[in-house]
């Protein structure tokens, strides 16, 4: 599904990504994790086009979708969401995610326009859907603004689902959450976003990341440090070093 090849990054002097390799097979769960700063956030810009790369290359299928633009790599089937959440905070819920479906291809302004068509109301219907199965569906005509950040969080991923992507990045979707709300998102995420679909999640949570992913991706200082099974990798001795020793208490 997706094969970064030898993908470096830097900003200034900083290289936050140095030749990355990962490839990720159709319907593979990898969790992306590491240190506050070792590039993972960036990996998932690069991949989305939001940044350049400075070298390597990005594949979608075999296709070279280096450098492409965003809009263009969403029609192309890959959606994310934000460590820092990009919701529309003074549209109502149901509106965010209406605005995330119409950026489809096949959607345009006349469709906008002609909202008693019979696509249209299949598209309201299928927001409806996505509201209820993420826990919504009674804070559909509040503000996106107003909602509590467990609930924000679960409207990006309804956004990001919208776009009914083959690939799905996850960036942080427990971010800030307490333990139980952490396992109600670990939950929504394996029963509602994973299956049918390829996924990578960045998450600091562990629990979060053993209860989706069959295998684990770590990144140290731009680089990627391992690679496999999620309890041979968090096994691995400069694993543990980098979590353990810098960044303990993060999560
Ligand atoms: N837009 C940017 N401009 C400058 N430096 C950046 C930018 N984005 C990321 N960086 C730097 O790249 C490194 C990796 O950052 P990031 O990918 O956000 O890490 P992570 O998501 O793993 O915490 C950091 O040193 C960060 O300061
Ligand atoms: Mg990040």
């Amino acid at each position: 599904m997706l094969r970064v090849e030898s993908l470096s990054r830097s900003f200034g002097g900083v290289a936050a990504l140095e030749e990355i390799d990962l490839a990720v097979a159709d319907g593979e769960v990898v969790g992306l994790i590491g240190p506050n700063g070792s590039g993972k956030t960036t990996l998932f810009n690069v991949i989305t086009g939001v940044h350049p790369v400075d070298s390597g290359r990005v594949l979608l299928r075999g296709e070279d979708i280096t450098d492409q633009a965003p809009a263009r790599i969403v029609r192309r089937g890959i959606a994310r969401t934000f460590q820092n959440l990009r919701i529309f905070r003074r549209m109502s819920v149901h509106e965010n995610v209406w605005v995330a479906q119409h950026s489809l291809p096949g959607v345009g302004p006349m469709t906008l326009l002609s909202g008693r068509s019979a696509g249209e109301r299949a598209r309201r219907a299928e927001v409806d859907g996505l509201l209820d199965a993420v826990g919504l569906a009674d804070r559909r005509d509040a503000l996106a603004g107003s909602l509590p950040l467990p609930d924000q969080r679960r409207l990006e991923l309804a956004r990001a689902l919208a776009r009914s992507p083959a690939l799905l990045l996850l960036d942080e979707p427990a971010g800030g959450m307490t333990p139980a709300e952490t396992a109600e998102m670990a939950a929504l995420i394996r029963d509602f976003a994973v299956p049918g679909r390829t996924c990578i999640v960045i998450e600091h949570k562990l629990d979060l990341i053993s209860a989706l992913c069959q295998r684990l991706c770590v990144l140290n200082f731009g680089r990627k440090i391992a690679d496999g099974a999620p309890q041979e990798v968090l096994q691995q001795s400069d694993v543990l070093e980098a979590y353990l020793g810098r960044d303990a208490g993060d999560a």
